[in-house]
């Protein structure tokens, strides 16, 4: 293989920690070599396995994402992943399996793979839970479930306090389904069929009541997800105590987000790219959303022939040229996978560089193809991706099948 070695890329992301790059020190990780020196001598660069958040803590670059992955499959996935190297566990209660990744931490402690102090928790408040009085109680239950006493990170999941009959706490008891207001469920619905909003609660008040987290212990840091520009900048303008360290969107080669990448920098918030390798097994594929069916480009992500071409001339998975595009364009990102060889080898991204001339490949993959538009909430004064709708849009009623995870409580 022969690899031109290229100059370092300026003004790409935070600087570097001087971090080991195992916290834990003695832990046996099942990670290939981080450095490995090419045919012709030189060796790739050097990208931290950590980023330096605005408050000085440092969290892992490359995280597993558990959307998706069912309670059955979730224990086993978390554990090999913490064991090849993985710091960072995106949750959230939505999600339908915190209980579990409960127990596959509880079973690292035990066993001795990690401490506590190693790993880097984020969580999210669920949009039922926007008002003041919700906020801890929200936290609270995922607390519970994960089995720990703080997070690490705890992110507003989306800015729309969408749905909510906004009188009471609305928390994971099953599944995440789609149900009438009465029953308590975290994503109602009005009479009408229509998603239920509470359109008195701001997402400022959501954030006030967030910082107050951050004082009590019970989160390290706060952040965002799933906000536009303008929205993040309202809440680095209005904060009165913490200013978001995070923001977890979108992004992927098809949707580089650029803009909002640069202003996360210039902001110094981490920013972090979720569905990072293009969701394939995103819910809505089939039907139940406007941007249900193939890619705008007519491939799934790991099934472009680009990105494909650039896996096979650098040796490396289509997953592995894509996460370590994230990392190249200075940012961060989680990807799913319940698959211990898929789990193992996308965390096989230190030791290659992509040159200019594949990054400038990749550049032209950007599409603006967005999956997670969630269409039928963009009635929501905060709603945040207008601009991705089409302009004659109406929003419609939720495709209850496509949208409920897990059983309904019994
Ligand atoms: N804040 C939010 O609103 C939000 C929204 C979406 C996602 N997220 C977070 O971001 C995480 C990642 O996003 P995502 O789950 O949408 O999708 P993703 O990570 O982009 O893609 C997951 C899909 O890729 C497959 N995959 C993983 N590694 C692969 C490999 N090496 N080769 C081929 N296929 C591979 C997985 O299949 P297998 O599992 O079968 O391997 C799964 O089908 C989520 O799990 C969640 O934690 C957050």
């Amino acid at each position: 293989m022969s690899v031109k070695v290229a100059t370092p890329l300026s003004g790409l992301g935070f600087p570097s920690s001087n971090t080991p790059k195992y916290m834990n020190g003695d832990t046996q990780v099942l990670v290939p070599s981080k450095c490995s020196t090419y045919t012709n001598g030189s060796v790739p660069r050097k990208i931290s396995e950590y980023i330096t958040l605005r408050d000085g803590t440092q969290m892992p670059r490359i995280g597993l994402g558990t959307w998706k992955s069912s309670p059955e499959d979730t224990k086993d996935a978390v554990k090999v992943a913490v064991k090849a190297g993985y710091r960072l566990i995106d949750c959230a209660n939505d999600y339908n399996n915190e209980h579990v990744i409960g127990e596959a931490l509880q079973e690292l402690f035990k066993e001795g793979v990690v401490k506590r102090k190693d790993l880097f928790i984020q969580c999210k408040l669920w949009n039922s839970n926007h008002r003041a009085a919700h906020v801890k109680e929200d936290l609270m239950a995922s607390l519970e479930d994960l089995k720990l006493d703080y997070v690490d990170s705890f992110v507003i999941h989306w800015p729309q306090a969408v749905p909510s009959h906004g009188q009471n706490v609305a928390v994971r008891k099953s599944g995440t389904y789609i149900d009438h207001f009465s029953k308590g469920t975290m994503m109602p619905i009005q009479d009408n069929g229509y998603y239920s909003w509470d359109k008195e609660c701001h997402y400022m008040e959501t954030w006030y009541a967030m910082e107050d987290l951050v004082d009590e212990g019970l989160c390290k840091s706060i952040g965002l997800s799933n906000f536009n520009l303008t929205q993040v900048r309202e809440v680095l303008t209005k904060a009165k105590k913490h200013l978001p360290s995070v923001l977890q969107n979108e992004s992927h080669p098809y949707l580089q987000e650029k803009d909002l990448r640069d202003f996360c920098r210039i902001h110094k918030i981490a920013f972090q790219a979720y569905s990072a390798l293009g969701s394939f097994d995103r819910p809505w594929k089939k039907a139940g959303s406007i941007t249900s069916g193939e890619p705008i480009t007519g491939h799934e992500l790991l099934d472009n022939p680009i990105i494909k071409e650039l896996a096979a001339s650098l040796e490396k998975s289509p997953a592995q040229i894509v996460l370590r595009w994230h990392l190249e364009m200075g940012g961060t990102a989680v990807s799913k996978s319940v698959r211990a060889h898929r789990i193992i080898s996308n965390y096989g991204v230190w030791d290659f560089e992509l040159s200019p001339s594949d990054l400038s490949k990749i550049s032209d993959l950007n599409v603006g193809w967005r999956h997670l538009l969630w269409a039928e909430t963009a009635l929501h004064f905060d709603y945040p991706f207008k601009d991705f709708l089409p302009w004659d849009y109406q929003p419609g009623k939720p495709d209850l099948k496509a949208l409920s995870v897990g059983p309904k409580p019994t």
